[in-house]
This record gives C-alpha cells, sequence and structure tokens, in this order.
C-alpha cells in the first residue's frame, strides 16, 4: 500500500509517501525557522498561514520527485494532534479534502506515534518491544511498546519538555531560535569540569522529569558570572554554562533511559523526537545500551525532528488494520498516545 503523509503540526510543514512494500519514495519538507525568527519562537497564526501556502505546492513536488501519479495512492495519513489547532487544521484539512477528491481512506495520525515509529524507518529497524524514549519540543516521555498501536506510558515530564528546555536556555545565552541546535553548537567549545548543574529527579525512584529547574539555575549561574565578568560575556564562559546544561538534560535523560530498561527487562531502546538529533545525547545513550548488553536506535537526524515520512509510515501500518475515519475533519491539540490500541 502506497500512502501520502502530510505534518503539519507546529513549524515545519512535511510531505512524503511510504509504500508498504518498497519503502519511503519520496519526502520533501518546508522549515518555517526564518518566519519565525524574527519572534524567537512559533507565531501559531503565521504557522498556519504558511502551511497553507507551502503544503500543496510541496505535494506537488513530492509526486514530481517520486515519479508517481496519485492514482497509485492507497490512502492518506495527516497528522490530527497533538500541536497547535490551526497549524493542525491546515493538514487535516488538505488531507481529508484529497482524499475525497482521489477517492481514498484517510487516517488521522498521532504526531508522537510518529516520532515513536520514526527509527522503523531505517534500513535495520529495532524489533518489538523496545523501551522508547520521546525527546521533542512539547514532549519528553518514556514509553513501553509493545507492538504497533500497544503503548504504556512509563514516564512524562512534570513541567518543560527537553526540547523547551533547550530552547529557553538558549535564549537566556542569546541564541536566537530554534535555540536546542544552536546551544548543541555552542557547547562544542565548552569545558565540562568550569561548571557543574543538578540531574533532576534522578535522586529518586520513578521515571518522571522536571527541567524547568534547569533554565532557573542556567539564569542564575548568568547572573553570577556577569557579577564577575561584567555584562558581556566571554564566548568561553558562554560555551562553559551551554555545555554544563547540556551535560546536566543528556546525563538526567541517560539516567532514566537506563533505569527504564532496567525495570521493564527490555533491552532494545529508541529514541525519538527533535532533541535525538543531539550528537553528545545519541553517543551517551548508545554507549550505556552497550553497558546494559541491548542496543540503542535512532532515526536519521533528518526524522529526528517534524518530518512527513514518519507520518506516511504511521499511517501506512494504521491504515493496512483496516483503521480509517468518516470524512469529517477532527483535530485534537491535545491527545493521549494510551488511547491508540487497535
Ligand atoms: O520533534 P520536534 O521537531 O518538534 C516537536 O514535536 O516539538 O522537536 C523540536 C525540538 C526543539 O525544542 C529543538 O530545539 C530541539 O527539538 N532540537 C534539539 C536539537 N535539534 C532539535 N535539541 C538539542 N540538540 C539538538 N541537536
Ligand atoms: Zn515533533
Amino acid at each position: 500500500m502506497r500512502v501520502l503523509g502530510i505534518e503539519t503540526s507546529c513549524d515545519e510543514t512535511g510531505v512524503a509517501i511510504y509504500d508498504s512494500e518498497a519503502g519511503l519514495l519520496a519526502h520533501a519538507l518546508h522549515s518555517q525557522v526564518e518566519l519565525h525568527a524574527a519572534y524567537g519562537g512559533v507565531v501559531p497564526e503565521l504557522a498556519s498561514r504558511d502551511h497553507v501556502r507551502k503544503v500543496l505546492p510541496l505535494i506537488r513536488q513530492l509526486f514530481d520527485d517520486a515519479g508517481i501519479e496519485a492514482g497509485s495512492l492507497g490512502g492518506i495519513a495527516y497528522t490530527a494532534g497533538p500541536g497547535l489547532v490551526g497549524a493542525l487544521m491546515v493538514g487535516a484539512a488538505v488531507g481529508r479534502s484529497l482524499a475525497w477528491s482521489w477517492g481514498l481512506p484517510a487516517v488521522a495520525v498521532h504526531h508522537m506515534e510518529g516520532h515513536l515509529l520514526a527509527p522503523m524507518l531505517e534500513a535495520r529497524p529495532p524489533e518489538f518491544p523496545f523501551v522508547a524514549m520521546l525527546v521533542s519540543g512539547g514532549h519528553t516521555q518514556l514509553v513501553e511498546v509493545t507492538d504497533i498501536g500497544h503503548y504504556r506510558l512509563l514516564g512524562d515530564s512534570l513541567d518543560d519538555a527537553a526540547g523547551e528546555a533547550f530552547d529557553k536556555t538558549a535564549k537566556l545565552l542569546g541564541l536566537p531560535y530554534p535555540g536546542g541546535p544552536e546551544l548543541a553548537k555552542l557547547a562544542q567549545s565548552g569545558d565540562p569540569s568550569r561548571y557543574r548543574f543538578p540531574r533532576p529527579m534522578t535522586d529518586r525512584p520513578g521515571l518522571d522529569f522536571s527541567f524547568s529547574g534547569l533554565k532557573t539555575f542556567a539564569l542564575n549561574t548568568l547572573t553570577e558570572a556577569k557579577e564577575k565578568e561584567g555584562q558581556a560575556l566571554s564566548h568561553q564562559t558562554m560555551a562553559d554554562i551551554a555545555r554544563a546544561f547540556e551535560d546536566a538534560v543528556v546525563d538526567t535523560l541517560k539516567i532514566k533511559c537506563r533505569r527504564a530498561v532496567r525495570e521493564t527487562g527490555i533491552k532494545t531502546l529508541i529514541m525519538a523526537g527533535g532533541v535525538s538529533a543531539n550528537r553528545r545525547l545519541r553517543q551517551q545513550v548508545s554507549e550505556m545500551m552497550e553497558k546494559e548488553g541491548g542496543e540503542a536506535f535512532y532515526p536519521r537526524p533528518e526524522f529526528c525532528t517534524d518530518n512527513g515520512a514518519m507520518i506516511a509510515f504511521a499511517g501506512c501500518q494504521r491504515l493496512q488494520a483496516g483503521l480509517a475515519e468518516p470524512l469529517g475533519i477532527k483535530v485534537s491539540p491535545r491527545w493521549s498516545m494510551e488511547t491508540l490500541a487497535f
């Protein structure tokens, strides 16, 4: 079965065609980074309007790149939540309308299920069961995955998600949006021994996360450094703070992943979502899993952040299982992944 996937939940317009026999045929992405950069973060109304402008030209380009006709499709999948409601509505309306006009079934896909299944697009996919560490701009979740659609939430963020903490701390450091990758770049020249940030909630049992305190810790560290060095901090001091922050997030995620793997007895771990593009995180978690006698799997970096390929893949699994919804256009800005069993 061949499926067109459409992702418009936040600030990327992503489209892709996945074929259950041949794999990923083509994917295309338009990032809105430049559009939102001047505001230091995503402006929801601008995001929706840009999705409206970009989604159909991107789909046309996708068919050209794949060298296929719409007639060969077996269905359409679109992200229906969680996300920004106006942005979600664009993908849902386009997906359902194309499905209606082409006489195809359409299926609503959960954005985090898309991220969770993204490692399965790779040449050597992980096998079930696995523990999934989802780290994006809006979510930090540990999930036990026994099969597609069978998800048990093991841990969740109590406040800021990991990506959100990266973005807010990057802003404090005066780095441009989107902060996560910029902070990671700055941290590369940082000295890991100069500052030490706490590893929140690792000293007590449980698999939940709390990252908002790290942002405050970064602010206090910055303020103290400015008292010593003056308002214009040296590049080295900024890099040292970035490194200490990154090490704290990476270490905390690693500790919780190890705990989840030990508690469930599952030796396969996957990491997905924007923050899983972080090089230090991937390296640390892979080493940890090796020591545990297991293995960690990730999507390629471009499929860690939002993309259409993961939605086409997740939608294809659901459509092949016979799932599709009536024509009403419905999105869910808040949506629990534990309701997804089929
Ligand atoms: O999955 P994603 O593209 O969108 C959401 O579903 O939220 O994740 C975006 C998040 C942002 O917070 C971004 O700063 C973060 O992922 N991110 C990174 C890196 N690349 C993206 N954080 C740390 N290091 C990176 N290399
Ligand atoms: Zn995402």
